[in-house]
């Protein structure tokens, strides 16, 4: 018997790669708009959320995709901007993504972000395919707008095709270098044991059928049981970002996971302090194929069903964190969802000495990540948070007994104005980067000289 297809939840897939490789162009495409030409500098500055449906998809994909043959309703991508680290969109236990894309440019292969992704995906243990992107640059390319892969192969020159393949190989080499058995995703026959490489132009099109068609049959080969959810249940979700939002005070931009979440519902978030118990006012979503973070106008609508982006507006939500739980109570014990975030947040926390580093980040996500770097490089940590760099964070450095510790680690956070000034009274040494291992490895260099 088939399943209904409304009991199956959409899968989460991240996209996600280095910097200026073409994951938001790579959306744009399947969305058919061009976001990135609204956005400053085509910098993605925000994390943002898109339902692609079944119907879209199988009208992008052609002849390689019969909607028929599937029962999941579509996709829902996540796009993470190339400064933003990819640990942000964790749940309880692992990755809030299903899937993911780890966009490549083929000219470039594996840069700084590439191999951070990468981490990141085997220590979740996310599946993922890798779109080769810019194929189009490839020189001698004779573009096939729109076209499946070997339709495009088929009009290449031989030096034009070869010269692709080159790259290709290139990146399955990396790929193979990171401890994942790659090759060209239709030469891949088992794709849990193995990654599938996708060329694909953002600009032109070419490989998008194939990289949507790679990604349903993934989902619906693999994850299936996953998807099959109680729509109805109280919703879980995880805060990507808290954001003013004018009229409604601090907004939280949600992706949700699980069941479903009301309006006036009770609900759980994760904070800086104890959990934040609040009432949903407004739920806004952007329309489908619309986008989170660039669409003023909302949908405000009366609910919303896992897997989904949504804004939440409710009271007391300054406090918040990216990167943290949301519950719904609904008829359950109030306190027993309490201590479910409290524990999931305590799996969160991070070992702190006696002695050690102030660690700052911007989302939970990030500081868990950055807290493993350091674990591993063997740094201690006196302190880790989330949050800009303020003035008690330099008081709490200073205390630190050996100078090498007197030092504040900041990833992709700012320095509060006065926390500069103290900064410049103090001896505490700042180090600040978008890019975990770049931080600790500034970190140690630093250390390295002080001990010349
Ligand atoms: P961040 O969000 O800043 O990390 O970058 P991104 O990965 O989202 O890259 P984005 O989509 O903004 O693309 C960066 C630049 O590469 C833009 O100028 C795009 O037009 C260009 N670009 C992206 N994909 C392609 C492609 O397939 N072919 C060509 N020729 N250019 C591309
Ligand atoms: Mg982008």
């Amino acid at each position: 018997t088939r399943d209904r297809p409304d009991a199956l939840r959409t899968p989460i897939v991240a996209v996600l790669g280095h910097v200026d490789h073409g994951k938001t162009s790579l959306l744009d495409k399947i969305r058919g708009s061009a976001v990135s030409e609204g956005e400053a500098g085509a910098i993605t500055q925000h994390i943002g959320a898109t339902a692609v449906p079944l119907d879209t998809i199988s009208s992008i994909a052609g002849s390689l995709v019969d909607p028929d043959d599937f029962d999941l309703p579509g996709l829902l991508f996540i796009d993470t901007p190339g400064h933003h680290s990819f640990s942000t969109l964790r749940s309880r236990g692992g990755a809030l993504a299903d899937i993911a894309v780890l966009v490549v440019d083929v000219n470039d292969g594996f840069q700084p972000q590439t191999e951070e992704a990468i981490d990141i995906l085997k220590r979740t243990g996310t599946p993922f395919v890798v779109a080769a992107n810019k194929i189009d640059t490839t020189p001698g390319w004779n573009p096939q707008e729109g076209e499946p892969i070997q339709v495009s192969y088929e009009a290449q020159s031989d030096r034009a095709s070869s010269r692709l393949d080159e790259n290709l190989y290139e990146i399955i080499g990396q790929l193979s270098d990171s401890g994942f058995s790659a090759d060209l995703y239709w030469r891949v026959q088992d794709f849990q044991g193995n990654v599938g490489v996708v060329p694909v132009s953002a600009v032109t099109g070419e490989g998008v059928p194939d990289l949507l068609t790679v990604l349903m049959g993934l989902s619906q080969r693999y994850m299936k049981d996953q998807m099959a959810i109680d729509v109805e249940g109280p919703g879980a979700g995880t805060v990507l970002e808290v954001k003013e939002e004018k009229g409604f005070g601090t907004t939280l931009d949600v992706v949700m996971y699980d069941g479903t979440i009301r309006e006036g519902d009770e609900i759980v978030v994760g904070g800086m302090g104890d959990p934040i118990v609040t009432e949903v006012r407004a739920l806004l979503q952007p329309k489908p194929l619309a986008e989170i973070r660039t669409e003023k106008r909302f949908d405000r609508v009366d609910s919303v069903a896992a897997a989904a982006g949504v804004k939440i507006a409710a009271p007391d939500l300054d406090d918040a964190m990216a990167g943290a739980p949301v519950r719904v109570v609904r008829d359950r014990d109030r306190e027993l969802v309490v201590a479910d975030v409290e524990s999931e947040l305590a799996e969160i926390e991070v070992e702190t000495e006696e002695e050690g580093v102030v660690v700052k980040a911007d989302t939970l996500g990030s500081l868990e990540a950055m807290a493993n770097a350091l674990v591993e490089a063997e740094v201690p940590i006196l302190r880790a948070e989330v949050g800009d760099v303020a003035p008690r964070d330099v008081a709490v450095a200073s205390t630190a007994a050996e100078a090498e510790h007197q030092v504040i680690l900041g990833f992709n956070v700012d320095v509060l104005s006065n926390a500069a000034d103290e900064l410049e009274e103090s001896d505490v040494r700042l180090f600040h980067d978008d890019v975990i291992y770049q931080l600790v490895e500034d970190y140690e260099t630093f250390v390295e000289e002080r001990q010349r």
